[in-house]
């Protein structure tokens, strides 16, 4: 998809904030600091449209992202960021939740993992909810630039056997660094928003 035109349209915690276009909405999960919002800034085409920081806990809404009219990326806070408190964690995990399991318009998962290791338990725990739910994951290996292209296949063999990923879902080699994956990654969006 040529992106032309992104508005930044809400930042929700709560279902009454969640815009009712109807749009089909695409929700990006992964650890803290694992590179969603880059993500979202590269697949955009914008440089900071979602912030990003190298510190972890940068996204702490659910921030909407309205594309061409068409879909919404949601960005969405990551988990497993150890310096929040308890109850926070827990007010994050229920808002995150929330939205996860009772929206109608949310078509699939982006779930972002690192390429350059095994995925977490807290990786495997959210693709297993993922699962449990049955919505659909996309997942995306990011900051491929940082490991030779020889290694690439090797690693996605690790990322795909430590998840237990379904044969349905995909698994894509991305860098936001670099721009690799973007034309691929928005095949599959893309085909996703017709069913
Ligand atoms: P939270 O909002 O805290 O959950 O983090 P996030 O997952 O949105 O991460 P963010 O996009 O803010 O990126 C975190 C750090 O990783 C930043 O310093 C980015 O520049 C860096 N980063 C993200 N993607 C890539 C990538 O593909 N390659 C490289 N080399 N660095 C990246
Ligand atoms: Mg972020």
């Amino acid at each position: 998809m040529k992106v032309h035109n992104v508005e930044m349209v809400m930042s929700a915690v709560r279902p009454e904030q969640y815009p009712d276009d109807g749009f089909p909405e695409f929700a990006l999960a992964g650890r803290s600091n694992v590179g969603k919002s880059s993500f979202i800034n590269k697949m955009l085409g914008r440089r900071n449209i979602a912030r990003t920081s190298s510190k972890p806990g940068k996204t702490q809404t659910l921030n909407f992202y309205k594309i061409e009219e068409q879909l919404f990326f949601v960005d969405v806070p990551g988990y497993g960021y150890a310096r929040v408190s308890k109850t926070e964690k827990e007010k994050w995990g229920g808002m995150i939740e929330q939205y996860l399991t009772g929206r109608e318009p949310l078509v699939a998962a982006v779930q972002i993992v690192d390429i350059r290791h095994a995925p977490s338990a807290d990786d495997i725990n959210m693709y297993n909810f993922f699962v449990h739910y049955n919505i659909p994951t996309i997942v995306i290996a990011t900051k491929a630039d940082k490991i030779p292209k020889g290694k690439w296949d090797k690693h996605k063999k690790i990322v795909r056997e430590t998840l237990n990923m379904l044969g349905d879902d995909p698994l894509f080699v991305f860098s936001s660094e670099k721009g690799i994956g973007v034309e691929a990654v928005w095949a599959e969006i893309e085909s996703r928003m017709q069913r």
